[in-house]
């Protein structure tokens, strides 16, 4: 009785004393702990995941990785804090001090004072294995894991930058960002690649569209770029683009991200071409016109399955073949003579018909990764061309558009992801998206 007094006056009098206490340890990232260019003992607590375990004799070495860069940060440690728990995937919560390494591999490391297994991982059972380089295709199995590995890491924390990258060229080039709808009653490309969307249940109006009209899910912002366009003269927008292709080519995806901008008072594809997509590139091009790109491939016509028909859209056989043939560098295909007027007519079999100025920029390794048109701007011809396809009722305000204040103008799209394929070198569409989805597949 008297012992227990005694230690509680004693407990008492410690915890008001002025006894200098140990600082709390700062929570750093393990890139912000990497970075540290003289590490002095500082406190510090790292938080991520162990990518790697070895066992020394007295030592015991752990790489730790929190997704803030590839590199991971070397956790030194005695070996008494060794335990099955600390193994290759469980999540840690380390604190001790930041020094400096005597190891060249890197510049500081962390001194373990205290090692925390935040949530343990059956090594048996993960999917992944220590030291192991899983194919990609391997990986896609995995989308709620593949993160963790070194590449995916790696390819979406360059996402993610070129992701701001992108913002900010539009930003500085003076271009409003505008968020396009993603559900549209617009069919913008016409092409029929359209998810329609409804009610999972038939609520209230059972005999009714939830909109009235049948909706889609976005294939392209342009038309509504095309409106801002009207005001703000350089708009664009950046968002998730959906088309029901039925495709599992290793560069098409159901549900992709495209880069648009519409731009006022463009008066020819040159402008678009140099002005801004060379100029967002940065690159060696190749220009070629459509009709040179169909003389060269009718040339080399027994390397295809289909012919190059003058005046169809170009095949993937055919833009890989013209990639080849023009050096392995990025061409860009147009559909007019550059000197000329943006318009003009040509006949085919329905007769006398208009188009407008186009141009593909083919790449090599990814096929087409944007495409650019100079717009309609003409009312009258609009007008016939829409009365024609029976479309003038739904597309009034497109009309009207070109009715109150039309300007030429024009823009382009970018399929991001095939962008991603291009600077990263990597060949399938499914591996530069945190989660694809492609016909029969939607995982997650
Ligand atoms: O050539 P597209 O169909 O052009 C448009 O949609 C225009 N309305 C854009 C505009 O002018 N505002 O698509 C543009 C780009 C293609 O060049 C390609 O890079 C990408 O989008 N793309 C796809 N990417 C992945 N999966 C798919 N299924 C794609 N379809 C097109
Ligand atoms: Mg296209």
């Amino acid at each position: 009785m008297f012992g227990a007094r005694c230690l509680l006056r004693a407990l008492r009098s410690c915890s008001s004393a002025p006894c200098p206490r140990q600082r709390p340890a700062a929570r750093v990232s393990v890139r912000g702990a990497l970075g540290v260019q003289s590490a002095n003992g500082e406190r510090v607590k790292v938080q991520g995941w162990i990518r790697s375990i070895r066992s020394q004799k007295e030592v015991l070495f752990l790489h730790v990785n929190d997704g803030s860069s590839l590199e991971s940060l070397q956790v030194v440690a005695d070996s008494s804090f060794d335990s099955r728990e600390l193994a290759f995937g469980s999540s840690v919560e380390v604190q001790g001090q930041l020094v400096k390494s005597p190891s060249k591999k890197q510049n500081v490391e962390l001194k373990a004072e205290k090692i925390e297994v935040v949530g343990n991982c059956d090594a048996k059972a993960f999917p992944f294995k220590y030291k192991e380089r899983h194919p990609l295709e391997y990986l896609r199995q995995y989308p709620h894991l593949r993160c963790r590995t070194n590449v995916l890491g790696s390819v979406l924390r360059v996402r993610s930058e070129a992701t701001a990258a992108i913002h900010s060229f539009f930003k500085d080039s003076g271009f409003v960002h505008i968020h396009t709808p993603v559900i549209t009653s617009n069919d913008c490309e016409g092409a029929g690649e359209l998810f329609q969307v409804e009610p999972s249940s038939k609520i209230k109006v059972p005999e009714e569209n939830f909109f009235n009209i049948p909706v889609f899910l976005t294939v392209s912002g342009q038309l509504h770029l095309e409106v801002m366009s009207g005001a703000f003269t350089q708009v664009f927008t950046f968002g998730p683009t959906f088309r029901a292709e039925n495709s599992q080519s290793r560069r098409h995806l159901a549900e992709f991200y495209m880069v648009e901008a519409e731009i006022s008072f463009l008066e020819s594809l040159q402008d678009l071409m140099q002005d801004r997509l060379e100029h967002m590139l940065k690159n060696n091009f190749l220009i070629i016109s459509y009709t040179e790109a169909v003389e060269i491939l009718k040339q080399a016509s027994q390397n295809f399955t289909f012919t190059p028909e003058w005046g169809a859209d170009l095949h993937t056989e055919h833009e890989k073949y013209l990639v080849k043939h023009c050096g392995d560098i990025p061409v860009f295909v147009i559909n007019y003579p550059l000197a000329l007027k943006p318009f003009y007519m040509r006949d085919n079999e329905d007769g006398p018909q208009h188009t407008v100025a186009a141009v593909d920029l083919l790449v090599p390794g990814v096929g087409e990764l944007f495409g650019g048109s100079l717009r309609e701007e003409r009312y009258h011809f609009l007008e016939q061309r829409l009365a024609r396809l029976g479309l003038t009722e739904a597309y009034q305000w497109y009309l009207d558009l070109r009715r109150f204040g039309s300007v030429p103008h024009g823009g382009f799209g970018m399929g991001f992801e095939r962008y991603l394929q291009c600077i990263l070198g990597i060949d399938n569409i499914k591996d530069v998206i945190p989660f694809p989805r492609f016909t029969h597949s939607c995982l997650l």
